[in-house]
């Protein structure tokens, strides 16, 4: 067996390291191989990557067969013990991991180090959680052919779990598959992001260091048929993906009699009432517009905001903005840096160009620099027509307009194909309510952004934006089966 597990937790690889795909235990090597590119000075600094193909999708599906089996049959104890040693190697090997995350993701150094302690709670969380899991006693004289029977229900793991994740996270989304699937008893097949797979590929490492049993995790990085060849096979039971509603809508088309979790795409939208804490509003949309450079799924991108009110908070906001520092993410004084890609990059400018040519005004920002980086942008009087209005941007920009009323703003966020998460800053409790109740979304935050997120909660949406909910309690609920057993006497 060879391995390339990390000997010390500083620095980087020498350039041209090759990393090999992680299938049940072993280091495997491919034909194909990809180079992983650092997208500030888009060189390659991080290495290359064997890519995998659908023999390797066998062979780790294979595989994974004995280690459900074997994971299914550990104690909750045992289970909950691997997940805390695998939380002790994340934290012991934080250096290692934030040097990763910029050097694949792109984002600020101080946006990896927040990714690395969330992605630790959410193993310490399923941990836990892996403890708790059970079942209920039914009442079964409910009816009169119930009476003298005794029943109580289990919660058995489902078998093959097959993850796919997004690059912009690329240590919490993966901790939010890998660890709850052990944690339910499952085993994972997972595919990383085809831009972070390496993050991926030494997380599998600290697992197999961990103890986790051989089968029972594999990484396969790959293009889009590794996924395609996970999604249509009848061996996984269940596919838990991350990314793009296009690419959620096909999982599910093509998922047959498999269980899916979705989380997808949103287009985050914010109302600030006329009585809000301004000063807190805006501090809170600079940390939540433009965190990991705004890809993120929960970053604000629509913020409604009272016709009394908009004018100030749009200026004080851009002048907040303005002062972001933009450049090297491995510096920690940088605020926001370069997108994943040219491609994402040029896409966000179109999507700026197209409000801005339909009447938005650019407040500050949304500049292209020298250095490939966007500078933080705020568009202000936007429309519902404009794709920034619609579509979900990904990118370091908020848009803002003006509303008359409270259900105008309500119909304005609810107007988008999405429903992931919103917010409302209002110091009315009955305003607060009022909107509570009709936002259709996953999740909505009162005197807060759609961009906070414990690892604990639900996290998911409704329409566009998904369906099951992650969450260490949530997430081990979707991975594993209710089980009835009837006692007659
Ligand atoms: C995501 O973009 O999918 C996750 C964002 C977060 O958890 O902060």
């Amino acid at each position: 067996m060879q391995t390339n597990t990390p000997q010390s937790n500083s620095g980087a690889f020498p350039l041209g390291n090759n990393h090999r795909l992680f299938i049940a235990g072993e280091w495997v090597d491919a034909d194909d191989h990809v180079e992983i590119r650092f997208p500030y000075e888009r060189k390659v600094l991080v290495g290359r990557v064997a890519w995998a193909n659908k023999a390797h999708v066998e062979t780790a599906l294979t595989a994974a067969k004995e280690g459900a089996k074997e994971m299914a049959a550990w104690p909750l104890h045992r289970r909950a013990a691997l997940l805390q040693r695998i939380a002790d190697l994340i934290a012991a090997n934080k250096e290692r991991f934030a040097w990763l995350i910029v050097h694949e993701v792109g984002k600020p150094i101080k946006d990896a180090y927040l990714e690395i302690d969330r992605a630790i709670a959410a193993v310490r969380l399923s941990a836990e959680e892996a403890t708790r899991i059970h079942g209920e006693v039914i009442p079964m004289d409910a009816v009169p052919s119930g009476e003298g029977r005794i029943a109580y229900t289990v919660r058995r793991p489902l078998g093959i779990i097959a993850g796919i994740t997004g690059f912009n996270f690329p240590l919490l989304l993966d901790c939010h598959k890998i660890a709850p699937a052990l944690a339910a008893g499952n085993a994972i097949v997972l595919k990383p992001a085809p831009d972070t797979p390496i993050t991926a590929l030494e997380l599998a490492a600290l697992c197999a260091q961990a103890g986790t049993p051989r089968g029972a995790l594999s990484v396969l990085p790959g293009g889009d048929e590794i996924g395609e060849a996970l999604v249509r096979d009848e061996r996984v039971a269940m596919i838990t993906f991350t990314g793009s509603s296009a690419v959620g809508q096909h999982i599910r088309a093509v998922a047959g009699y498999k269980r899916v979790a979705l989380e997808l795409g949103n287009n985050s939208p914010l109302i600030i009432e006329p009585d809000a804490n301004l000063e807190r509003a805006i501090a809170r949309v600079l940390a939540g517009g433009y965190y990991a450079v705004g890809q993120a799924c929960i970053a604000v991108q629509r913020i409604y905001a009272h016709r009394s009110i908009y004018k100030e908070f749009a200026r004080r906001l851009a002048e907040q903005v303005g002062k972001m520092r933009t450049g090297d993410p491995r510096l920690s004084s940088t605020d926001s840096s370069t997108l994943v890609s040219e491609q994402a990059t040029q896409r966000v400018l179109r999507v700026i160009q197209d409000a801005q040519e339909q009447g938005a005004q650019l407040l500050v920002g949304g500049k292209l620099q020298p250095d490939g980086c966007i500078t933080p942008a705020v568009l202000l009087g936007v429309t519902p027509n404009m794709q920034v209005c619609q579509q979900e941007l990904f990118g370091p920009a908020v848009a803002i307009a003006p509303y008359d009323t409270l259900d105008e703003a309500i119909e304005q966020a609810n107007s988008t194909p999405y429903g992931l998460q919103a917010g409302i800053f209002t110091n009315n409790l009955q305003a607060a309510f009022y909107a509570a109740e009709r936002l259709e979304f996953g999740g909505v935050h009162i005197n807060e952004v759609s961009s906070y997120r414990a690892d604990h909660m639900p996290y998911g949406g409704v329409k566009a934006s998904g369906m099951g909910r992650e969450g260490p309690r949530y997430a081990i609920e979707e991975m594993t089966e209710t089980k009835i057993i009837i006692i007659t006497p």
